[in-house]
């Protein structure tokens, strides 16, 4: 069980929960907590809720359940299981696209995920020296800008962060992650529902419920439909590699279905209560609005904290919480780069790893400036660094990675490979997986893919 040799082959999750416990960890981070409320707020709320959901049922849980199979059949990293699987079944080699795509896809995301991690660790210690005592919205929104504007503090939060993550990777993720995230799971939810249940009682729950679960057909639109479901592909850390990476290190008797259902599950119930413990203080407090876009929970929640009693604690443990939870998720998408340079090249973990995230570092730099010299520094049609790689990875990467996963597991991988790896205890629901991936799922996707693009384009 030492990942720290220069070959991942035969590496094996210690507990069959840990599985469970890391693919959680993947998927729950900045997504649930940082991401969702604001996309909610940016589209319109119970609409865009209702996609989201049916997208995470519908098309996310097939297709980390391709992608955990196809990982675990493998045994090694997504480009060279993608490839094996090729090979053994005499497919075209075109296929392989998906292991790099998805590679790549979390190379880009892990070099702006770092940033925004990164600012969960000023407000960390902003947190600990008491600087939200007190704090007003304005004061707040304020203190976001500022924080925004410069490029040094972003930068330095950003090195500390893509650091951290390396140390683990370094290490070995099955050591470092088994450890930690027994730990930090539980604590994250626990602390949610505290803020769940302080923002339900000073805060306006009933509009919030209403803004999430109430449904308004008038919401709907492709361009909604299309940041839903590239954020479900997000937030369940879908085609890229990340999954893939972790199914390849499940043991073999363990039921796959069984395992995904509860990753999405709990990744779903994390995303929701943190949209009603933040929209309830975001609409009783003067000055902030649902649409204020990614720095929503970042002006939101300090006024929160600065407002309860012992709100110093709960802001400090509840951002450090923040603070794990990207941590486990970076994790997760550096480490499909790794295994692959180190298992490729034969190159010592230590080198791959440095070679990666330092190349994710200097990108990051391109999103850290974005937020202030390069701001109006057009990529592609207005978009900045920052929302080029937003756009490009969610809207573009992960459907199309999830139009070739659906496609491939669907009709080309052989089907009593899948019976196999599967091991399903009902064979209605394996006809029923397969028939999602064939038909519902590339129609889906490529529908929703070709909208996206035109929704921004037009
Ligand atoms: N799922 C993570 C989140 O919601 O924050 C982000 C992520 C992690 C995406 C790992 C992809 C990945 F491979």
């Amino acid at each position: 069980m030492n990942i720290n040799n220069q070959n991942n082959k035969g590496t094996v999750w210690g507990r069959r929960s840990t599985f469970v416990l890391a693919a959680t960890g993947s998927a729950v981070g900045l997504g649930n907590i940082w991401k969702f409320p604001y996309v909610v707020g940016e589209n319109g709320g119970g609409a865009f809720v209702l996609m989201y959901l049916v997208f995470i049922v519908l098309i996310g849980v097939p297709i980390m359940m391709a992608e955990v199979t196809l990982g675990r059949h493998g045994r090694t990293n997504p480009i060279h299981a993608v490839a094996k699987i090729v090979r053994e079944g005499g497919a075209s080699p075109f296929w392989k696209l998906i292991g790099w795509s998805g590679v790549l896809a979390g190379f880009l995301i892990l070099s702006f995920y770092s940033v925004i991690a990164g600012w969960t660790l000023d407000y960390f210690s902003a947190s600990a020296n008491g600087q939200f005592v007190g704090l007003t919205g304005e004061g707040s929104g304020a203190a976001f800008e500022h924080l925004l504007a410069s490029p040094w503090r972003l930068a330095v939060w950003h090195s500390v962060f893509m650091g951290m993550t390396v140390v683990v990777v370094g290490l070995g993720v099955i050591r470092g992650l088994e450890v930690g995230l027994r730990l930090i799971m539980p604590l994250l939810f626990v602390l949610l529902l505290m803020l769940l249940a302080y923002a339900a009682s000073v805060g306006d729950f009933g509009a919030a419920w209403r803004f999430m679960f109430v449904f308004n057909p008038a919401g709907l639109s492709w361009g909604g439909a299309s940041v839903a479901l590239g954020h479900a592909f997000f937030t369940l850390s879908l085609a890229m590699g990340a999954m893939m990476a972790y199914g390849s290190y499940m043991p073999g008797g363990d039921s796959i279905g069984k395992m995904v259902f509860t990753v999405a599950a709990l990744d779903t119930v994390v995303a929701l209560i943190a949209g009603l413990a933040i929209f309830p203080i975001v609409f009783a407090t003067p000055g902030l609005s649902a649409g204020e876009g990614p720095g929503l929970i970042f002006v939101s929640l300090p006024v929160a904290f600065g407002a309860m009693p012992a709100g110093v604690v709960f802001g400090t443990v509840f951002f450090a919480l923040m603070v794990l939870a990207a941590w486990s998720s970076t994790i997760s998408l550096l480490e499909p780069a790794v295994a692959y340079v180190t298992e490729r090249f034969s190159m010592s973990r230590a080198r791959a790893n440095a070679l990666i995230a330092g190349g994710a570092w200097l990108l990051g730099i391109g999103s850290v400036l974005s937020f202030n010299a390069w701001k109006d520094v057009s990529v592609l049609l207005g978009m900045n660094v920052f929302g080029f790689l937003d756009f490009f990875t969610q809207r573009v990467m992960l459907p199309l990675g999830g139009l070739l996963l659906a496609v491939f597991v669907g009709w080309v991988v052989r089907r009593e490979l899948l019976h196999h790896e599967m091991k399903p205890r009902s064979e209605m629901l394996f006809s029923t997986w397969l028939w999602l991936l064939k038909y519902l799922c590339p129609a889906a996707l490529l529908a929703i893919l070709l909208a996206g693009v035109w929704d921004q384009f037009s």
